[in-house]
């Protein structure tokens, strides 16, 4: 158990950074190089202009306008879920650094900073979990259920695994984020430094189920997060 730890603390994280960035890198590569179809797959209307074909797929994009003129309560699901993930991984970025600059300009000590990450974080992960288990229930019961393949269980299932480990340090832990600063510095610099030991057992579960979604992402559905802008943007072409 141990050995495992071990590998995934210090040696499975560089597998994962090349494998998301390299793999992302690979399709988009594939995509540029697939020969373009004869026909034009414009969608109409369509905005008369590049700009606003540009504008429209952004607004497409962020809301998902096209989703909520099908289906509510899937638009409803999918917006929540997106945007509480949007805001947790903004508030990740103090796993690895900080916001000195903001600490600083709202005068905020190591207390108001700790209350502000417990309260944020909580909706945020609040948001991003519900959501997720709306969206296995709905892929369990009637017509849908009939077209979900595992690879939308698994998918549903990797990023619930995530979120509740992370809700596990989250709510009976009190993280000291200099902890995590010191590791990844010392992952990012190859002079490894000690696992952090304030998050509790759950570090490594979350840790290692997150490195599995760097590896799966280039090679699954969640490759939407490129496709679907090019796409919409093909369709206003
Ligand atoms: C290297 C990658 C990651 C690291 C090191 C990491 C680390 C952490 C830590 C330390 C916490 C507890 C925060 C605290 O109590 O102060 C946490 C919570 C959480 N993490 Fe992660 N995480 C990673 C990736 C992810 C990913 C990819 C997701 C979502 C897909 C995610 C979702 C969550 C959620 C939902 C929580 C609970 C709510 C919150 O604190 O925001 N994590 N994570």
């Amino acid at each position: 158990m141990e050995l495992l730890a071990f590998v995934f603390y210090y040696i499975t994280p560089y597998i994962a950074v090349v494998v998301f960035f390299g793999g992302l890198a690979y399709r988009v590569y594939r995509w540029w190089k697939k020969p373009p179809v004869a026909a034009h797959l414009s969608l109409f209307p369509r905005p008369q202009s590049r700009l606003g074909r540009l504008l429209d797929t952004l607004v497409d994009m962020f809301t998902l306008k096209g989703l909520f003129r099908v289906n509510k309560p899937l638009w409803l699901g999918g917006f929540i879920m997106h945007l509480g993930l949007l805001f947790v991984l903004v508030g990740h970025i103090r796993a690895f650094t900080d916001f000195y600059f903001l600490w600083k300009l709202l005068g905020w000590g190591k207390e108001e900073q700790y209350l502000f990450s417990a309260i944020a974080g909580t909706t945020a992960g609040t948001l991003f979990t519900i959501p997720l288990f709306y969206l296995l229930a709905r892929r369990l019961s009637g017509a849908v259920k009939w077209l979900s393949v595992p690879e939308d269980f698994f998918a549903l299932i990797l990023l619930i695994s995530i979120a509740l480990t992370g809700f596990h340090m989250r709510l009976l832990h009190h993280v000291e984020v200099e902890e995590l600063h010191r590791f990844f510095a010392g992952l990012a610099s190859f002079r490894w430094q000690p696992p952090p030991t304030s998050t509790g057992s759950s570090f490594i579960y979350h840790f290692a189920f997150a490195q599995l979604l760097m590896v799966y992402f280039p090679f699954s559905k969640f490759t939407h997060t490129i496709g679907s802008v090019l796409s919409k943007m093909v369709a206003r072409s």
